[in-house]
């Protein structure tokens, strides 16, 4: 019995503490239904090649159902004792239904079976991200939608650059996060291969059918060496470089929308549910959540770190090193759904303040690019434009003026070429309207891609 020790090699048990240290089961049980499945497609298979008999096989059926409604209905005693969901489901198993659960494990060692649960279960929270992300870019599309016309000052060095569409902007989030979508499928199909039949390290003697495992588990293929199958975790690496990138994705909007929500800024609100208030300063109202997700993005990265880490020292084949793969795993799934899950709600709930923008964007001389094109057009080389609009630009600040401001003579004196439709160029909306090209900002551009996007996340 392993609560006392593993073998008869062994001539006493382990110490308490070893067993705790060595222990996962704790963190690990929550693997159980990829547990159960995988067993149950591996005892399957071996009854179909007459390793195990019908009613082995049978009795297996039996019992995992039993188990499965006992952990469902959280009566399932799980033992540190047998240290890890593997040998807390099998020994019950075999209490349940004796010899067939003792057979269950032919041809198995738990180093191929704990690399098929992981990617089992990993391949159904993938899916359910990719759902998340698309959730996000709707909710994006939405907010994008209803304020096309909404002018932005666009930053460059978060100095004013050029007017931009508020839709435009989140328009950028929504490729990010379509791109994140993407990895996430990528990784999918790497995650979904089978390591079952590589036993412990170097395969197995039984006649296993090792295809049949993978098409009952719906994989996409098998892993096609021993050694390989049971030790590596890039699958898990690679996930959690997708997370990290689609959490850095969430920390870049976070902190727009904290600097947007500041009072210097004042271009929105975020509505209150999402917010906290302060202990100390009754007129506080905080953006949290951003606040939180920004921070959490350095605790999924961080999570890439150390399985990037725990990877890069282990000769082949598995190492024990591997149960440690788990705990940050996990803890990247669930901080990246919650962090999905809560930013597609909110963003449905951001007010946006449409004249707070744009006199924003009316402050940094952001149609000057306007002017110098302008001015390309009537004739002039582009840097000896860009020379004339910098002189403006200079008497403009001088008077405390914005170029529309300037008098038609005063733009004269800086171009003979400046006439009286200078104006309309000027304008914020004359701007926006100009860059009226393949992804840029022109509300009809704009409203191309939003359709884009929606025929793609419907199709
Ligand atoms: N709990 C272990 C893990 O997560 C299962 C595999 C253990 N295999 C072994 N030979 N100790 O990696």
């Amino acid at each position: 019995k392993k609560s006392e020790a593993w073998s008869a090699l062994f001539s006493e048990p382990m110490s308490d503490l070893v067993k705790r240290y060595t222990a996962s089961v704790f963190f690990d049980k929550r693997l159980w239904k990829a547990d159960i499945q995988g067993s149950l497609a591996h005892a399957e298979m071996l009854a179909a090649q007459g390793v195990i008999s019908q009613d082995d096989w049978a009795a297996i059926q039996r019992g995992m159902a039993q188990i499965r409604e006992e952990i469902e209905s959280g009566r399932f005693d799980w033992k540190l004792d047998l240290e890890d969901v593997h040998l807390n489901i099998e020994a019950r198993l075999t209490q349940l239904v004796g010899d067939a659960g003792k057979r269950l494990h032919t041809g198995r060692s738990r180093n191929d079976q704990v690399a098929t649960d992981v990617r089992l279960w990993l391949r159904e929270e993938i899916d359910l991200i990719d759902g998340l992300l698309g959730d996000l870019q709707k909710a994006l599309l939405d907010l994008a939608e209803r304020h096309a016309e909404v002018i932005l000052p666009g930053f460059t060095h978060l100095q004013v650059a050029q007017p931009v569409s508020f839709g435009h902007h989140m328009l950028a989030y929504v490729e990010m996060f379509a791109r994140d979508a993407e990895r996430m499928r990528d990784v999918r199909k790497r995650v979904n291969r089978l390591p079952l039949g590589a036993a412990a390290l170097a395969g197995t003697s039984y006649p296993l059918d090792r295809e049949r495992v993978a098409r009952t588990l719906g994989m996409e293929g098998i892993c096609q060496n021993s050694l390989d199958a049971v030790s590596d975790r890039d699958f898990a690496i690679e996930f959690t470089a997708a997370a990290s990138l689609a959490m850095v994705h969430v920390s870049r909007l976070s902190e727009e929308l904290i600097l947007w929500m500041s009072q210097s800024f004042g271009f929105i609100d975020i509505a209150d549910r999402f917010c906290t208030g302060s202990s100390i300063m009754p007129q506080k109202k905080n953006p949290d959540v951003p606040e939180l997700a920004r921070g959490k993005t350095g605790r999924v990265v961080g999570h890439l770190m150390g399985l990037i880490t725990l990877m890069k020292g282990q000769p082949l084949a598995y190492n024990k090193d591997n149960q440690e793969d788990k705990e940050p795993l996990f803890d990247t799934v669930d901080t990246l759904k919650d962090t999905l899950r809560i930013f597609a709600e909110m963003v449905g709930g951001i007010t946006v303040k449409p004249e707070a923008m744009e006199r924003a964007a009316l402050k940094g001389y952001a149609t000057a690019t306007d002017l110098a094109d302008y001015l390309v057009k009537k004739g002039l080389p582009f840097r000896d434009a860009h020379e004339v609009v910098a002189h403006a630009v200079k008497d403009a600040i001088a008077r405390g003026v914005d170029l529309a401001e300037l008098p038609l003579a005063t733009l004269q004196g800086y171009s003979a070429a400046i006439e009286d439709d200078v104006y309309q160029v000027l304008s914020l909306r004359g701007s926006l309207q100009a860059r009226d090209i393949l992804g840029g900002t022109a509300p009809a551009q704009v409203r191309a891609q939003i359709a884009r996007h929606r025929a793609r996340l419907a199709g």
